[in-house]
């Protein structure tokens, strides 16, 4: 995996930004897989900048989105399918249905599921991958465990992940759901590229097993090393306490 470290997560976010325009600029139906958090919010107010700055159109443009809460979708507060509304979709010239998100709220769940990895091999596969990672390693919302499920599938959401979200639900730990539907690990690594980014001391331990550590269920974020074509993006601050 190859690591670069950036000054500040504005310089980080700028340069992955001006990478992911000019690549729509040279690929306009680029397929780009998204994930929600924290992390990437800086890269989307980025893209979102360049966008208007140069008319970037991302008319032809795919996405997937990793992950949504069981029980949350279009239009609901905390969910992930609003969070890239604000966040991106609506600032940028994306068609409808070029946006595939998993539907929390569909009657059947497992057929939903079905259905994403359907519409992953249909697009030609993801083209870019963008990632964040849990404190405890998880990927999307691929927990650690003794085993992994490779494709896309629901899950149950350790408590320290359910923590981590609060901030998307008032602070309430309460209104957080408790189950998940993402994107298994094997669908992430059929991506053509992927590019890992991770900012502030708070994910030193994960980064330190995602770079130095063996492969293992128990941190999902370690089969990444499997990839051929994966960059790890940091700020100095991260990169610093990782021996
Ligand atoms: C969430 C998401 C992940 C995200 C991770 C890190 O639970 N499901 O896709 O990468 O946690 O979030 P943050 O960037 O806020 O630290």
């Amino acid at each position: 995996m190859k690591c670069e470290v950036f000054s500040t997560e504005a310089a980080l976010a700028a340069a992955l930004g001006r990478r992911i325009i000019d690549m729509i600029g040279r690929q306009p139906d680029v397929v780009l897989g998204l994930p929600t958090g924290r992390t990437p919010l800086a890269l989307y107010q980025e893209l979102i900048r360049l966008t208007h700055e140069e008319r970037v159109d991302w008319s032809g443009v795919r996405t997937f989105n990793l992950d949504e809460f069981v029980g949350l979708g279009r239009g609901d507060r905390g969910g992930y399918r609003t969070f890239m509304e604000n966040r991106l979709f609506e600032h940028v010239n994306l068609v409808e249905r070029n946006i595939e998100f998993l539907d929390g709220r569909a009657a059947d769940l497992d057929r939903e599921c079905e259905r994403y990895e359907r519409a992953v091999v249909a697009s030609g596969g993801v083209d870019l991958m963008l990632l964040g990672i849990g404190v405890n390693g998880h990927i999307g919302f691929n927990e650690p465990a003794g085993s992994l499920v490779a494709r896309t599938h629901r899950v149950m959401l350790d408590e320290p992940t359910r923590a981590a979200n609060t901030m998307w639900f008032d602070g309430d730990l309460e209104r957080v759901p408790r189950e998940a539907l993402t994107m298994g690990m094997g669908t992430i690594l059929q991506s053509r590229s992927i590019v890992l980014i991770a900012t502030g001391d708070a994910k030193s331990e994960a980064v330190t097993a995602l770079l130095r550590g063996g492969v293992t269920t128990r941190f999902p974020a370690s089969f990444l090393q499997l990839h051929p074509r994966v960059r790890v993006l940091l700020d100095v601050l991260l990169a610093d306490q990782v021996p």
